[in-house]
C-alpha cells in the first residue's frame, strides 16, 4: 500500500492515496463544469474518501492516474459523477409540500386544466425515487379519473441512483418514518421485508437520467416542478441560468417547489412566494 501523505496538513494521518492540491483543484473544476456542483475547500475529506473507493475498485495508485482517465474513459467518468453527487432524500422530506399538492396546487390545477385534461409534474433531483414517488402518491390520492393524461417525470444526473428508483424497492429504514398511511395503500411488503412501490404510483413516473445543466430534451410545459436540494449544491450564477430555464419550462401560474435551505431571492424574480419554499409561476 502507498503510504503517501496527502496534501490535507501536517497533522494528516498517513493516507492511502496521495491527493496533491493540484489534483484537489482538478476535481473541483471537473464537478463543477460537468455537474454545477461547487465543491470547496472543506469538502476535501469527502471528495478523498469517495473517489478512493474509485481509485481501489479500478486498481489505480493515486489520484493523479485516476484523474488521467477522468473525461477520456466515459463509464468512468459517469462513475467519478456519481461519486460526488449527495444523493441524500426520503419519502415525504419536507412534507408540507406534499400537504400543498393535496390542498391547494392539485385542486387548483385540476380546475384550470379541466378543458386540456392533462397534468404535467417534474422533479428534477429524483435521486433513488422516493420524492417522485411521494409526488405520484399525492396524483393518486387526488384521484384524477381516466380521463385525465397524468404524467410524472423523475430526472437526476446519477445513473447509479436511478438505477435503484426504477427499482422502486425500499428497505425497512428508508419507510421508517413515513406515514402508515401512505405507506400501507402505495407500497407492498414483500416476504424478505423490502418495500415495493405498487404499480398505480409506478406507472405514473417515468425515470430517465439528464443533467439540468445540459440540453433538455422535454417539449411541453410542467405545471408542478420539485427542484429539491439540487440548488444548495450551486453557485448564484448556475442558480440563475436554472430556474429561468426552469420558468421558461412551466406553465403559466404553474407551482414550484425548492429545498429547506434554499431560495430564490436575489436569483429570479419570475416566481412570487406562496409560503414556505412554495412559489408559483408569475412571469
Ligand atoms: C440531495 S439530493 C435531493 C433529492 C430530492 N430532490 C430531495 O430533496 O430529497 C440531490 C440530487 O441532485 C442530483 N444532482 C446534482 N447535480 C445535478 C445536475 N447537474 N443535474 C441533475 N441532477 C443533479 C444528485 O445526483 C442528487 O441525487
Amino acid at each position: 500500500m502507498n503510504q503517501a501523505v496527502s496534501a490535507f496538513g501536517a497533522e494528516a494521518s498517513p493516507r492511502e492515496f496521495l491527493m496533491t492540491q493540484a489534483d484537489f483543484d482538478r476535481i473541483v473544476r471537473i464537478a463543477h463544469e460537468t455537474t454545477g456542483i461547487v465543491l470547496s475547500d472543506h469538502k476535501k475529506e469527502m471528495v478523498y474518501s469517495r473517489l478512493a473507493r474509485r481509485i481501489r475498485r479500478c486498481r489505480m495508485s493515486s489520484f493523479a492516474e485516476y484523474l488521467a482517465v477522468i473525461g477520456k474513459d466515459p463509464d468512468e467518468t459517469n462513475e467519478f459523477v456519481n461519486a460526488l453527487t449527495t444523493n441524500l432524500t426520503s419519502f415525504f422530506r419536507e412534507n408540507h409540500h406534499f400537504e400543498h399538492m393535496l390542498a391547494t396546487s392539485l385542486p387548483e390545477l385540476a380546475k384550470r386544466n379541466a378543458g386540456t385534461r392533462k397534468l404535467r409534474v417534474w422533479s428534477c433531483a429524483a435521486s433513488t425515487g422516493e420524492e417522485p414517488y411521494s409526488i405520484a402518491m399525492m396524483l393518486k390520492e387526488f384521484g384524477f379519473d381516466r380521463s385525465w393524461d397524468v404524467k410524472l417525470l423523475a430526472t437526476d444526473l446519477d445513473s447509479a441512483v436511478l438505477d435503484t428508483a426504477r427499482k422502486g424497492i425500499y428497505n425497512e429504514d428508508r419507510v421508517r418514518g413515513m406515514d402508515p398511511k401512505w405507506r400501507d395503500k402505495y407500497l407492498t411488503r414483500g416476504a424478505d421485508g423490502q418495500w415495493s412501490a405498487n404499480a398505480d404510483i409506478r406507472s405514473l413516473v417515468s425515470f430517465k437520467r439528464l443533467n439540468v445543466l445540459e440540453k433538455w430534451p422535454m417539449k411541453g410545459q410542467f405545471d408542478i416542478v420539485f427542484c429539491r436540494n439540487i440548488v444548495i449544491y450551486f453557485d448564484k450564477d448556475t442558480q440563475r441560468v436554472l430556474f429561468d430555464r426552469i420558468a421558461n419550462q412551466m406553465a403559466k401560474d404553474a407551482w414550484l417547489y425548492i429545498g429547506h435551505s434554499e431560495t430564490l431571492h436575489r436569483v429570479t424574480e419570475r416566481f412570487e412566494g406562496h409560503g414556505q419554499t412554495v412559489y408559483r409561476k408569475i412571469k
